[in-house]
């Protein structure tokens, strides 16, 4: 294996992107745990790959495999794997479980960069900037399929769970595609959009683990009603990055919500505010997608605005309501784990 697969870094390709994984950032108190997960997280790498891959036809295997080659931080087996802590985490189906998890984040990409029209991830050109919208979507299913087929083998839970999730996830992007419905609050429509894009996979992901290791219903569902909550956190800032992330330091390219006019928290925020000082920038925003030559102006006015700092409150709330949640399992290294994780996404770079 590579040191990029060891790495597990949103790195990629690109040695000069290559920083922390995230394991190494939550810098866990328990070494056992912390080598526990690292060799479980090198075994979901190898076979994540081989999985992404293994198409009868190579050239199916070079679109599919392009994004989990490409890194990403690999949340969702960390997540699948703390979620086996609370159970017995050596069961056979805890390290399937979590690559289906990542190999359903990986097609939610591909789909998800063909909506915002985005062209770089994890530091490389997106799949439909590398080859071609079709195929990226195509690719894409086929990805959700290779889950499928691994649920399969695990048994009829873990295939409920994949499908409810895939089907929450697909629904989530479909609402922010359409937008509030007639008469509907635009914030309450970007929770809705949020619990189904990001936070189910979250929440699945936690669940599926503890699933697979045999860990109690009342242990599952507070780590499911966590991951909800964790899940909500991460995109929202996810999308105060969009605003601010450092020269792409996320291997995403900055400003890409801004350009497909995606409607984020920040974004409604502003467009709520009365503060005469934000005239500007609501007038950019309440203008529909912002065009590339504003961009820089955008950001630069976002940046000054008030909505980044009600947006961080909404966040930081939100965060304190999953450390809460946590409160009602049981006090394992594990849990520390989790407390640990909610720090890293308040203070998200990448
Ligand atoms: C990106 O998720 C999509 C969102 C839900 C915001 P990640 O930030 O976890 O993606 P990776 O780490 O690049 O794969
Ligand atoms: C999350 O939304 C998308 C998925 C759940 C796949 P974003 O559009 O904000 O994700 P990024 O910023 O492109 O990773
Ligand atoms: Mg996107
Ligand atoms: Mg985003």
């Amino acid at each position: 294996m590579s040191v990029r697969h060891l790495s597990g870094t949103t790195a990629g390709h690109r040695p000069e992107l290559r920083e922390k994984s995230l394991l190494d950032r939550l810098a866990l108190d328990d070494p056992e745990l912390n080598d526990r997960l690292r060799e479980s997280l090198e075994r979901v790498e190898t076979w994540l790959l081989a999985v992404a891959r293994d198409a009868a036809d190579p050239r199916v295997g070079a679109v599919a495999g392009h994004l989990a080659e490409a890194g990403g931080k690999r949340l969702r087996p960390l997540l699948v794997l703390l979620g086996a802590e609370f159970g017995e985490p050596w069961r056979d189906g805890v390290t399937q479980a979590a690559v289906i998890a990542e190999l359903v984040h990986i097609a939610s990409l591909h789909h998800d960069d063909v909506m915002d029209g985005a062209g770089t991830r994890h530091g490389v050109p997106s799949v439909h900037a590398r080859f071609g919208e079709r195929a990226a979507v195509l690719a894409g299913d086929w990805l959700l399929a290779r889950a499928s087929q691994l649920a399969a083998q695990l048994g009829p839970e873990a295939v409920q769970l994949n499908a409810r999730t895939a089907g929450r996830l697909v629904a989530g992007q479909l609402r922010e595609l359409t937008g509030p419905a007639p008469g509907e609050d635009p914030v309450a429509h970007y929770f809705q959009v949020l619990a189904g894009k990001t936070a189910a996979l979250l929440s699945m992901a936690l669940g599926i683990g503890a699933l697979q290791a045999g860990a109690p219903p009342a242990t599952l569902t507070a780590l499911t009603e966590y991951g909800e909550l964790l899940g909500v956190a991460f995109q929202i800032a996810d999308d105060l990055l969009d605003l601010r992330s450092p020269c792409g330091a996320s291997g995403k390219e900055p400003g890409t919500d801004l350009l497909a006019g995606v409607p984020t928290l920040p974004v409604l925020l502003a467009l709520e505010g009365t503060d005469p000082a934000d005239a500007e920038l609501r007038a950019l925003l309440a203008a529909g997608p912002v065009p590339a030559t504003s961009l820089r102006r955008t950001l630069d006015l976002f940046a000054r605005s008030p909505a980044l700092p009600e947006t961080e409150a909404v966040l930081y709330r939100r965060l304190d309501r999953a450390r809460t949640v946590l409160g009602a399992l049981p006090a394992l290294p594990a849990r520390d784990a989790l407390l640990a994780l909610c720090d890293y996404v308040a203070h998200r770079t990448s």
